[in-house]
């Protein structure tokens, strides 16, 4: 709703352009009526540019607030198992205990994958990076499930987040053990989600009797938890903007897995742990600061676009991996070079002044290490857990009428010029 104005002067002729208040958060202004101005609006990296309406996520950078549906996240992560969160992305409220057994029992229903998808999986080399295969075999699925792909039909686009959210775990766990040329393993009905996950990616059909640690499950679910959704980051954009053209919600999440994929998004949970394996030791941390101060190198695992002060889901998971370390009793010369260095940029002016603390991706790669995940999955395992957020604002994109993302740009190149013959041009 339009509470009042700004006024803005192009060319001489003055515009009123709405400012709109959410519930929450900074006001935006309205440009669309710059459209008959003559200009382009021009933000690159959208510093300042809202481009949809949502009622999913909330936050607040500067509080280093984190709201799903409202519920503050570490209320969530700290008390909601993952497909409750899931559930209250999708449908707006927390389930009550029968639609939360109603959903679970769903997910478990549609865990499994079609056969067939085993031979996407042999195509692959087995050193081929996992994000890789999932890239590859996500926006396979919608090979498997035309038959309900109407985007326009709510049915549909219900049971296709089901399918998602269900076969992202079992998929993970695939792309892995193929890579250790291991068998795969199928979901048991009587784990839970992420029980089932680290069942699917550590036992061997000879391990009859398989059981999880608490521990590492709790803590695995929490990392689900701390990664479904951060409202319109770059791979949830991605997601949206693919969806937008109408194209199959698949093809969608397979182009959001391509956008975590790279350092400066869900890949710096992994690009942590290179980043750990090139310092070597304690010792060389002073001059792996230097590099980094004269921008060089970046601190992986630091700074945020949106946390300028902390990041809540940060702080949950550096708890997490306190509890996973002292249950685990790991002596790992690694970790104790994470936790050093975390210690010294904590207390280094360059990082004070620029408000770079670590974030969600700094500690997840420990807890995952010390899991004994290896690195190459911990994209994965975002990618796994984001799926319920991208589906979210997939579904409620969907659920209001809305325009195809088209950009426009600030050209820079070449005028106008004529054609010239090869044999012609100097
Ligand atoms: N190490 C060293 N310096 C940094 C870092 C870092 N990790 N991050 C930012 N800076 C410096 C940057 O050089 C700049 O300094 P100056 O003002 O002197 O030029 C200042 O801090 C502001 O940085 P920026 O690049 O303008 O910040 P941004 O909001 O554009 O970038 C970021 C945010 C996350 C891309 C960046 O902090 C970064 O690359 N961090 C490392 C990668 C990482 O951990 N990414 C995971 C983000 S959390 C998971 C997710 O949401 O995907």
């Amino acid at each position: 709703m339009a509470d009042t104005h700004a006024k803005l002067t192009v060319n001489g002729k003055e515009y009123e352009l709405p400012i709109i208040q959410g519930t929450l958060g900074r006001p935006v202004i309205d440009i669309a009526a710059l459209q008959a101005s003559g200009f382009w609006s021009y933000d690159p990296g959208f510093m300042v540019t809202a481009p949809v309406e949502s009622k999913i996520t909330y936050i607040d950078g500067g509080k280093g607030e984190l709201l799903h549906r409202g519920y503050p996240i570490d209320q969530l992560a700290n008390n909601a198992e993952y497909l409750e969160v899931a559930y209250a992305l999708i449908h707006g409220d927390l389930p009550n205990s029968e639609q939360k057994a109603d959903f679970f029992q769903k997910i478990r229903e549609h865990s499994g994958v079609h056969d067939q998808l085993r031979k996407f999986f042999e195509g692959f080399r087995r050193d081929a990076h996992p994000m890789a295969i999932m890239v590859g075999v996500v926006g396979a699925l919608s090979a498997f499930y035309h038959e309900h792909l109407d985007v326009s039909n709510e049915e549909d686009r219900e049971l296709t987040a089901i399918r998602l959210i269900a076969k992202m775990p079992t998929l993970a766990a695939m792309s892995y053990k193929y890579s250790q040329g291991e068998p795969f393993m199928y979901p048991r009905n009587d784990f839970n989600y992420a029980e089932n996950f680290l069942y699917m990616m550590f036992a061997t059909p000879a391990d009859v009797d398989y059981k999880t640690n608490d521990v590492i499950t709790r803590a695995m679910d929490k990392i689900f938890t701390l990664h479904a959704d951060h409202e319109q980051n770059a791979s949830t954009s991605t997601v949206r903007l693919a969806g937008s053209t109408g194209a199959n919600p698949y093809a969608c999440i397979a182009a959001g897995i391509a956008a975590l994929w790279g350092p400066s998004h869900g890949g710096a949970n992994e690009a942590v742990l290179e980043m750990l394996d090139e310092i070597g030791s304690v010792e060389n941390v002073p001059e792996f600061m230097e590099k980094v101060k004269s921008r060089e190198v970046k601190l992986m695992g630091f700074g945020h676009r949106v946390y300028k002060n902390f990041d809540p889901r940060a702080q949950v998971m550096k708890e997490t991996c306190d509890e996973v370390l002292a249950a685990l009793g790991i002596n790992d010369p690694k970790l104790e070079l994470a936790m050093a260095l975390e210690k010294i940029a904590l207390e280094d002016p360059f990082f004070i002044e620029r408000n770079l603390y670590p974030n969600v991706d700094f500690y997840s790669g420990i807890i995952l290490k010390a899991i004994g995940i290896p690195t190459s999955m911990f994209t994965v395992i975002f990618s796994l857990a984001r799926t319920s957020g991208w589906i979210s604002h997939w579904l409620e994109m969907h659920s209001a009428p809305f325009k195809i993302g088209r950009p426009r740009q600030l050209y820079t190149g070449e005028t106008r010029r004529e054609f010239v013959k090869a044999e012609d041009r100097k």
